[in-house]
């Protein structure tokens, strides 16, 4: 059975690619240095999936604890999620963020070429695509001007894997573009678990719904969009690990180069329809008030879904409407998130 490396698959987005491998028939390990995530995930897993996943409490940047991993395991490619990706942070802490997301891409790819493997999934942004009014971005959009670090570092490590594949011709490279990944397991076990005051939307309006905060800020309702607050494109966790096994079986079917997909719905959404869909979800109303715009965000942004659905046959299935209802029932079942380490 082929054994994928998933670091940072404790994670929000991790955990949940772990399941969608697992029911697809992959043999996984994970590894995790536990900076943005608890060890409960694991248990967590174990009672989805019945399965206790190989995990190593590991940081990626340290190549003599990693290199156990490859030495302990046969593994045949890897999905590489481990980073910092927090926006706002980034911007306060650049050299925190450069420092870890480059290295431990670099230590992995070391690995993976010491040995001899040859697959890799990256988790992207669609960050990369900097401010454009030629919105839906296509994997052909020219990459922009990143507004943070965080967003520098995807941009940067796609070109690390651009250069590594031409250095090791057998490398297969996939980068994933992800644009706003949001919502739950169905069974509300894991989910969104940010630490502290949440900076993106979802977590923020899942926790005024529940009344942990007082009200939700709009930042901006002057934007040049139909109700004036800007559109995104939200798309389902549970979609976007989905999207990660159509990759790696992608992956297998090519023999060398560097693949590009968007991983988005190709719809944009407002925030006040976000507001509004939650609002269904949850039963009330959410208290919100219009605030200043946030620096750094773009009025639109939303995915050409073309290229995912034409050559790995992918398609995001579920609505805005399941997004919050699953993120809701996560939120309802874990009021206070998961329980610390
Ligand atoms: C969405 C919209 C805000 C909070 C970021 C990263 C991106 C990806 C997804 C990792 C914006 C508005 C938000 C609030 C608000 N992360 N908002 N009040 O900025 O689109 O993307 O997360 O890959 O890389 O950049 O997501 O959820 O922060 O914001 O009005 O309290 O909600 O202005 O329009 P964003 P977000």
């Amino acid at each position: 059975m082929a054994t994928v490396l998933v670091t940072g698959g404790m994670g929000f987005i991790g955990s949940h690619t772990v399941i969608s491998l697992h029911n697809n028939g992959f043999d996984v390990v994970i590894a995790d240095n536990l900076s943005n995530s608890k060890t409960e995930v694991l248990n967590r897993l174990e009672t989805i999936t019945g399965k206790r996943f190989k995990f190593y409490k590991v940081d990626c940047c340290n190549k003599e604890e990693l290199r156990k991993v490859f030495e302990e395991n046969d593994i045949d490619s890897v999905i590489h999620f481990a980073g910092l990706k927090a926006v706002g942070e980034s911007v306060r802490m650049p050299v925190e963020y450069y420092s870890n997301n480059i290295n431990s891409l670099l230590t992995v790819v070391t690995l993976m070429n010491e040995f001899g493997v040859k697959k890799i999934v990256f988790s992207s942004s669609a960050t990369v695509y900097g401010e454009s009014e030629d919105v839906p971005f296509t994997e052909e959009s020219p990459l922009g001007t990143c507004t943070n670090p965080y967003g520098w570092t995807k941009w940067m490590l796609e070109q690390v894997l651009r250069d590594c594949s031409v250095a090791y011709p057998e490398l297969r490279v996939c980068l994933l573009r992800y644009f706003n990944p949001v919502g739950a397991h169905e069974s509300g076990l894991i989910g969104e678990d940010p630490r502290g005051i949440p900076n993106n939307l979802f977590p923020y309006i899942s926790k005024v719904a529940a009344g942990t905060l007082e009200k939700l800020t709009v930042f901006g309702n002057d934007y040049d969009t139909p109700d004036g607050t800007c559109l995104r494109d939200y798309i389902h966790v549970c979609d976007l690990a989905d999207g990660h096994v159509r990759s790696l079986n992608y992956l297998a079917t090519q023999s060398e180069g560097v693949s590009v997909f968007n991983l988005g719905t190709g719809k944009g959404t407002s925030v006040v329809e976000a507001i509004k869909a939650f609002e269904k979800a949850c039963g009330h109303e959410i208290p919100h008030v219009f605030g200043p715009r946030r620096a750094g965000d773009i009025p639109v942004c939303y995915a050409s879904t073309d290229k995912a659905r034409e050559v790995l046959g992918f398609e995001a299935k579920r609505t805005i409407e399941d997004m919050c209802s699953s993120c809701w029932n996560w939120q309802t079942k874990n009021p206070q998130g998961l329980p610390e380490d």
